[in-house]
């Protein structure tokens, strides 16, 4: 492969150590289109004599299209994508393609298929992210009313919507794919001729280059061109983030389908059953994308640890980005699609959740508003007051709303009936009518307003 300086190849556990087709080849779209936009750049500038450039395009269309069909024989002695493609060019249109790499290095060539590959796959994940959105929008629409527990610390903290729930990973999605958009929007620039480190002195034109690629402009410092790999990084974190996320909503499901919990359903098309207990429903869908989010955390991590000690610029360790982006990366979109799926079969219980709404006095926060709101007690001493109510009904096992009217007057004199109407979930869930809350009018209007930006996507 190297020519003149070699005399022998290489030992076998060198080129096991140092080959990477077996999982760069997935970069084959990526460094056909690039080799074809160096080309016709050589073209254009006159480097390259037009019957050379038009031999080269033939041929790498051929090579496109061998790899396309499965024909193509990918070498592991050739070491790389870029090496494959180069030596069937050589194969296909003879010595003509030794000038291909002319002005160009595999350091800004596999910088730039990176790059492409990483800038397809973020536009693809958030067209995917505003799908689960819109899943998710859809059935907070139909929930909005629907009354569920709202907890802090696993415990029963006030009454909620399960369209105000869903409409949080809603908004939590959207910043993720804010995220997305932003890396997108980072690492567009070309890094191509920026060559092994330095630059070139043939006369190029990287904005030429740039542009057919659909890159913003070309990249500044050669050296950072070949040597950074933010841009995966930035990607890997914003997928992390997104993983977390999606592994916090599927942990609640593995929650709410608990027959302790009863809150939901998933039909069978996202159960799994049991080989020794016949009851079971395992919501196995839910804990692998829970535990696939430890993939991408650990990608990011280890790419993190890989870049963290190398000189600039180019070093061999980089060949290492690959597998964990490709892998985190593909996680991701797996899940997003696992979960959109699972929303759009999961079927909340209205009575179970109702029920479990009301526990746990729920409603102690409303009765405490209510003795300041109709009362004038400021809210610390509408605390203590609440506090010995629920303390004397959770003596007795009952509810709030079972203690009679005498026995809350016992605390506080001034207390009405009408203090009953606030302990009702329906109506504490009605009354959080400031901006965000969970009144249902609120969740309504919030499901709409994603619904429509989401429409137009
Ligand atoms: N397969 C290599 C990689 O993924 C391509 C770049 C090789 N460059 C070099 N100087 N050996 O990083």
């Amino acid at each position: 492969m190297w020519g003149g300086r070699f005399a022998s190849g290489p030992a076998e556990i060198m080129e096991e150590i140092n080959a990477s087709i077996g999982f760069d080849k997935r970069l084959a779209p990526q460094d056909i289109r690039g080799s074809l936009a160096h080309v016709a750049m050589l073209g254009r500038t006159g480097i390259l004599p037009p019957a050379d450039v038009a031999a080269i395009e033939a041929g790498l269309k051929t090579v496109q299209a061998e790899i396309e069909a499965g024909s193509f024989t990918f070498a592991r002695a050739l070491e790389d994508i870029h090496m494959n493609v180069e030596s069937r060019l050589r194969e296909i249109v003879g010595p003509a393609a030794g000038r291909l790499h002319t002005a160009r290095s595999r350091n800004d060539q596999v910088a730039t298929d990176m790059r492409l590959w990483v800038r397809d796959t973020l536009d693809a994940l958030d067209a995917q992210a505003a799908d689960l959105q819109r899943a998710l929008a859809e059935a907070a629409l139909r929930h909005a009313g629907t009354v569920m527990p709202g907890f802090t610390h696993l415990q029963s903290a006030q009454p909620v919507t399960f369209g105000h729930h869903l409409l949080a990973y809603v908004e939590m999605l959207g910043r993720d794919r804010g995220r997305f958009r932003d890396a997108r929007a980072r690492l567009n620039e070309c890094p191509l001729g920026a060559a092994a480190l330095a630059g070139t002195s043939f006369p190029i034109d990287r904005h030429d280059t740039a542009r057919a690629l659909g890159f913003d402009r070309p990249t500044a410092n050669s050296l950072d061109s070949v040597a950074d790999r933010d841009f995966a990084l930035e990607a890997l974190a914003a997928a992390a983030i997104a993983a977390v996320h999606l592994s916090r909503f599927a942990e609640e499901i593995v929650i709410w389908t608990s027959a302790q919990f009863g809150f939901v359903r998933l039909s069978d098309r996202f159960t799994t059953g049991s080989s020794i207990m016949p009851q079971k429903r395992n919501p196995d869908a839910a804990e692998l994308v829970r535990a696939k989010a430890g993939r991408v955390i650990g990608a990011l991590s280890g790419l993190l640890i890989v870049m963290k000690g190398l000189p600039l610029a180019y070093s061999k360790d980089m060949q290492e980005d690959k597998e964990g982006t490709f892998d985190a990366l593909q996680t991701l979109s797996l899940c997003l699609a696992a979960m959109a799926g699972m929303v759009r079969d999961l079927e909340p219980v209205p009575e179970v959740l109702k029920q479990a709404a009301g526990a746990g006095y729920a409603t102690a926060t409303d009765l405490a508003d209510w003795l300041v709101r109709e009362l004038g007690l400021p809210f610390r001493d509408a605390h203590h007051v609440t506090g010995r109510l629920v303390g004397l009904a959770s003596a007795r096992g009952v509810g709030l709303e079972a203690l009679t009217l005498p026995e809350m007057q016992a605390e506080e004199p001034r207390i009405t009936d009408a203090v009953y109407a606030v302990l009702g979930v329906e109506n504490s869930v009605a009354s959080r009518t400031s901006y965000g809350g969970t009144a249902p009018g609120n969740v309504r209007a919030q499901a709409e307003r994603w619904l429509e930006a989401l429409g137009g996507e």
